[in-house]
């Protein structure tokens, strides 16, 4: 791994890959790491819908009060006028001009934009269903050109390391606290080292396994919120997790998400009769509605009529199916249904975390040395709920403004003195993959079952003290056994879960995506 890095970012979504390109830019040596065996293994490669772009028809104050609006009053105002200030902009300057991304065009040459919930106007710069795909690619490319960026796959932080608990020096415990690496697994040799860098960036993405259905990919299990949570850091807005309406309901493909987009284009959705619902839930938007609200109406279309599931009518849509969304018709295809003339069958899941480990939108948190940018971080843009395609502009944003800001921060730690950490030590036994597994699987069930869409008092107690009990036995697990991918990512993703349904439970307000029935 490259020595003494000037930064160390965990994580190669658009957050971590913004960062690193603009760090580098700066003069920065930056080491990217990934604990994925590719560097694609991220919810932005999946992102389907797009991001938010400039749009003839916008405006920064239009779009701040679309996002705040969505976010149910809950956002930052500052950090949203920024964002849509100055956000949009990046879209142009970065992914297209710089990184080359290809975002689709109309007949006549200009971005084809499309509209999803709750969105005024059409702003959404997409590549047909691709579109996280598209900018991964871009921006990788363009990372691999820059010699300051080194990246390695398959290997994972297990804890950051602060100057104040893992320095050699005893002098540093009197001394500032800041955040100065983190231990690093191998994730094949399973070999644990410490990396030390004066400026540390979690960009590790969401927590969406932390439940049983979720559109986000294996890895994403809640390690920078775990990590930082352990290291002292707050961690707020964290009962604020995003369900997305419509995933495919199909048991080969459990985590396939069906783009809110398909809705954009005039897909809608019906029960099982075929009777279309959403005007009764919210008659001004329907099916466009906040999709914390959409989210609900299916479940207790669901829950009413005793159904595992809804359905997603496309039939009407005013695109060719084929062309506008060729990887959701041909998974669609995979899994029996023709959605050019049938209703494709769906349920919500989890989807994007809103909290985050706070953090401004140059990353900064209210530890020294650490950064959170994208999804691991909660800067208020999204409030108590994320309006769609705004959490890409906002891994780009804060991505962005970290690396610009980088130098700067590094300047100020380069008079301090070196630090020296003691080496990991590692206990013989392998842990037990039944033991992990069952364990997961509680977490998410737990979470699904009593911190889902519809809450309740009493079953957030309940998730609470099972959980409580479950991290206890965890940690003790974790202590007496080797380090692995599997084993880390469950301490993480009980932990995560645990800070997720005490927010929950200590918040008796339902909004936006906190939802109390009772
Ligand atoms: C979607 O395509 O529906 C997801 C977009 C998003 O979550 O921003």
């Amino acid at each position: 791994m490259k020595a003494d890095p000037d930064v160390l970012i965990l994580g190669s979504g658009i957050a971590g890959l913004s960062a690193a390109i603009t760090a580098a830019e700066q003069g920065l040596e930056v080491l990217v790491l990934t604990k994925a065996s590719s560097f694609g293994d991220t919810n932005t490669a999946l992102a389907q819908g797009g991001i938010v772009g400039p749009a003839p028809e916008d405006s920064a104050p239009l779009l701040a009060q679309d996002i705040l609006s969505a976010g149910a009053g809950l956002g930052y105002q500052r950090a949203v006028e920024e964002l849509s200030q100055k956000g949009p902009e990046l879209v142009q300057s970065v992914l297209i001009d710089q990184c080359r991304v290809r975002f689709a065009l109309d007949e006549s040459g200009h971005p084809d934009l499309a509209q999803e919930g709750a969105h005024s106007v059409r702003r959404i710069h997409h590549w047909m269903d691709r579109s996280g795909q598209a900018i991964h690619d871009g921006l990788m490319a363009r990372a691999l050109k820059l010699p300051r960026v080194h990246m390695e796959a398959g290997k994972m932080a297990v804890d950051l390391l602060t100057s104040c608990h893992h320095s050699t020096d005893e002098q540093d415990r009197y001394r500032e606290n800041r955040a100065i690496g983190a231990y690093v697994l191998d994730v094949e040799s399973g070999e644990v080292e410490p990396v030390l860098a004066p400026l540390t960036v979690l960009a590790t993405g969401g927590a969406g396994q932390v439940f049983r259905h979720s559109s986000n990919p294996a890895v994403a299990t809640g390690d920078g919120i775990a990590m930082a949570y352990r290291a002292g850091l707050s961690i707020i807005n964290a009962e604020y997790v995003q369900f997305h309406p419509t995933t495919l309901y199909h048991r080969d493909f459990p985590n396939f998400l069906i783009s809110e987009a398909v809705r954009g284009e005039g897909a809608i959705l019906v029960n099982r009769d075929g009777e279309a619902f959403m005007d009764r839930y919210h008659p001004k938007l329907k099916d466009l509605a906040p999709r914390d609200e959409v989210s609900r109406a299916i479940y207790q279309e669901m829950e009413k009529r005793g159904d595992s599931h809804v359905l997603l009518d496309a039939t009407r849509m005013h695109v060719d199916p084929f062309k506008r969304f060729p990887a959701i018709s041909d998974t669609c295809r995979r899994a029996g249904v023709d959605m050019s003339s049938e209703p494709i069958p769906v349920v919500p899941a989890a989807h994007y975390f809103c909290g985050g480990v706070k953090a401004s939108l140059d990353g900064s948190t209210s530890l020294p040395g650490l950064y959170a940018i994208g999804e691991t971080a909660c800067t208020g843009v999204h409030g108590a709920n994320r309006l769609a395609s705004v959490s890409l502009l906002e891994g780009l944003y804060t991505g962005v403004r970290f690396g610009q800001e980088a130098s700067g921060y590094r300047e100020k730690v380069r008079q301090s003195h070196r630090y020296a950490v003691p080496d990991w030590v590692s206990p013989e036994i392998e842990s037990d993959p039944a033991h992990i597994h069952n364990d997961l699987s509680s977490v998410q069930g737990l979470m699904w079952n009593y911190v889902g869409i519809s809450r309740t008092r009493r079953r957030l107690q309940r998730a609470l003290a099972d959980l409580n009990y479950l991290n206890h036995r965890i940690d003790r697990f974790y202590r007496e056994a080797r380090p692995s991918r599997a084993l880390v990512e469950m301490r993480n993703a009980a932990l995560t879960a645990s800070v997720i349904a005490r927010s929950a439970s200590t918040n008796g307000r339902s909004k936006g995506c906190h939802y109390l029935s009772s």
